[in-house]
């Protein structure tokens, strides 16, 4: 009798252990060097971020993350860059045509994708920033999203001790400011990679299409594919899709930027990589699905003033077409990268 209650307490001894040490230490968030090592996929460029001025290590990524996912970096400590960004939709935002930030504000501008930044000149539906490194200051400081100044981000990140082990192990000295809160924002986004949607697979003999997919496939190279060109699917470039120009919001895209006419209405010409779950769509969310996007483009007399020119080489969509084209834009949802557990929520085991 004796030897046996010994041994359950042993055993609940030993659960009590092994359950704690998966707690702290749970194999999901545990980064490896490998995982932060950057592997440019077959086919994509050069990229145009430089890793080598921030070297990528396990901790910088981690401490980005942590950073990512915390409240910390707003005003009032309500909002994140994952409150706008949601992994599930390839870091846009789900069902919000417009952005929302702190104190329920609701922003100009439809939530972007985050994915392959590395390989983008600019950022933003403008391109009014052109720095990877300088893209948060932009929602950190804006009265409408967090609505927060960085120096009061560092007071905040040095009170804390979480970040101030954080901020150690990443850079091996005491030092918390504005420039490491940056780069390490800048390891987690950065490898935000997604290369392996059935797209990438067939192209590597992988997978094969449907017959409805290949057509929609031919369809895409020879009617949209100059300007979502590549392995990218944009060619980096400002165009004006034809939009019917809003009247509510009265945004000039580009032209903000450069302040010349001729830049009017253009946007940047988003990737279409994980399409399928970045809606609502273009730059004020205003096509609720593809169907509504598709419809936009199946028909020149939709196309307002100003439109690009090489837009009149879709001429009439018919319905067949339309179909092939939404399943060929469906192949670009990359399930490894939606669900990689590497770029997840560290607060939620
Ligand atoms: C209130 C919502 C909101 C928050 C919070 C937010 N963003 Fe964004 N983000 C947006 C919107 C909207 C855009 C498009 C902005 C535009 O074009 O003016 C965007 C654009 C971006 C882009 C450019 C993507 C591209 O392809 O050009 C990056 C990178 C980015 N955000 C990173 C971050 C990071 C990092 C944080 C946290 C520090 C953050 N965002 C916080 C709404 C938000
Ligand atoms: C002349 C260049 C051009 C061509 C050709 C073109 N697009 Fe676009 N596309 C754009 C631009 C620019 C935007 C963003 C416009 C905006 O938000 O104001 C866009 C947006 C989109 C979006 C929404 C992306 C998002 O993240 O919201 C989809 C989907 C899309 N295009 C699919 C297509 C398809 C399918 C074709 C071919 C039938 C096509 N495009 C042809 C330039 C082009």
């Amino acid at each position: 009798m004796k030897s046996k209650s010994i041994f359950i307490l042993l055993f609940l001894f030993l659960s009590i252990i092994i359950f704690n040490s998966f707690i702290q230490d749970n194999p999901y968030f545990k980064i490896t060097k490998e995982e932060v090592e950057l592997k440019i996929p077959k086919g994509f460029p050069k990229p145009i971020y430089d890793f080598n001025k921030n070297k990528l290590t396990p901790e910088g990524f981690v401490l980005g993350r942590k950073l990512f996912y915390d409240p910390i970096l707003s005003k009032d400590s309500s909002t994140s860059c994952s409150s706008c960004h949601q992994r599930i939709a390839a870091f846009a935002h789900i069902d919000h045509p417009l952005s929302h930030g702190i104190n329920g504000m609701i922003g100009k501008r439809n939530v972007m994708s985050l994915q392959n930044l590395i390989w983008r000149d600019a950022f933003m539906w403008d391109g009014g920033v052109n720095n990877l490194e300088v893209q948060p200051i932009n929602p950190i400081t804006n009265p409408i999203e967090m609505d927060e100044i960085l120096s009061n981000v560092v007071v905040k990140l040095k009170h804390n001790k979480e970040y101030v082990e954080a901020f150690y192990s990443a850079f091996h000295d005491n030092t918390i400011n504005s420039e490491r809160i940056l780069k390490s924002l800048a390891q987690f986004t950065g490898l935000m990679i997604s290369s392996d949607s059935r797209l990438d697979r067939y192209k590597e003999g992988k997978e094969t299409f449907t017959v409805t997919e290949l057509n929609g496939l031919k369809l895409f190279q020879t009617k949209c594919a100059n300007c979502h060109a590549g392995a990218l699917l944009t060619d980096n470039s400002y165009r004006n899709n034809g939009l019917k120009a809003d009247t509510a919001l009265r945004d000039k895209g580009r032209a903000i930027i450069t302040g010349k006419d001729e830049d009017n209405n253009k946007f940047k010409v988003p990737t279409l990589r994980n399409i399928e779950m970045t809606y609502p769509y273009m730059h004020d969310g205003r096509f609720r699905n593809l169907q509504q996007v598709i419809n936009h483009y199946a028909d020149p007399k939709n196309f307002d003033k100003g439109y690009d020119l090489s837009l009149n080489k879709i001429g009439v969509l018919t319905e067949k077409e339309k179909g092939e084209l939404i399943a060929f834009l469906k192949t670009l949802t990359d399930k490894v990268f939606l669900y990689d557990r590497r770029f997840a929520d560290p607060n939620i085991r």
